[in-house]
């Protein structure tokens, strides 16, 4: 038998106090039902807990996966700066080895994952496997027909030559663009390429996932189920 808070400590990588913390909160689930009781004695070999509605299961930690809606200003680092997405979440999630799946721009907004599944974070980010990904964008120069023609085409952002992008404008000033590459500020080089500057760039989707419109800036939800299964699995991504 084993104390809860001890038993959270052990699989998440939290303190005991933080533990005793989330247990406190309501975030811990016994059995199904939530428990705020820390020194609630359970058998560390049967338990059925959950922390924020995701199992932990077995002695390892499980693979977690975080939606973020990044705000601006944030950057998309691990490392220990005070301008890191990674402050925005509950610090046992530094320690699980949790990490940004890809870069956003510090002022690009939007859909960000967060996992420790190193994996899947390949898989969504590799070139070869061609993830589409969309953006909304704001310019400061009416993007005209010729310009769009030519991003769809493929644009030179300086050596490379872009593969053919989607843009479905709703309006001269802005519009999605969906993309299926991840160079260096592409998507702010290929509009600067047809003579526009984006002033606003928020990210939308990232393959199957789609941004959580319920989720404000700077806000943070577990992937769903169904939403883990769209990335995990092989044919997938
Ligand atoms: N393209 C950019 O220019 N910036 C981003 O943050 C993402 C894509």
């Amino acid at each position: 038998m084993m104390r809860l808070d001890k038993y959270l400590a052990e699989r998440t990588g939290m303190t005991r106090s933080e533990s005793r913390k989330a247990v406190k909160k309501g975030r811990v689930m016994v059995g199904g039902m939530v428990c705020r009781k820390a020194d609630t004695q359970l058998d560390e070999h049967t338990a059925e807990v959950a922390l924020d509605g995701t199992p932990l299961a077995g002695a390892y930690q499980a693979f977690v996966y975080i939606m973020l809606n990044k705000p601006t200003d944030t950057v998309s680092t691990t490392e220990d700066d005070p301008k890191s997405v990674m402050k925005l979440l509950p610090p046992e999630f530094s320690r699980m080895d949790m990490f940004p799946c890809g870069r956003l721009d510090i002022d690009t907004t939007g859909l960000l994952i967060i996992t420790n599944d190193g994996q899947t974070a390949h898989n969504l980010l590799s070139p070869k496997k061609h993830v589409m990904k969309t953006y909304r964008y704001g310019l400061d120069l009416p993007l005209d027909a010729e310009g769009k023609r030519a991003l769809e085409l493929g644009a030179d952002i300086g050596g490379y030559v872009t593969s053919p992008a989607q843009i479905a404008p709703d309006g001269a000033l802005s519009g999605e663009i969906t993309i299926s590459e991840g160079k260096f500020h592409q998507i702010k080089r290929m509009f600067a390429a047809v003579g526009c500057k984006v002033v606003s760039l928020e990210r939308i989707s990232f393959g199957p996932l789609k941004l959580d419109p319920a989720l404000g800036r700077g806000e943070w939800r577990y992937l769903t189920e169904d939403e883990i299964s769209s990335i995990t699995k092989e044919e997938s991504v």
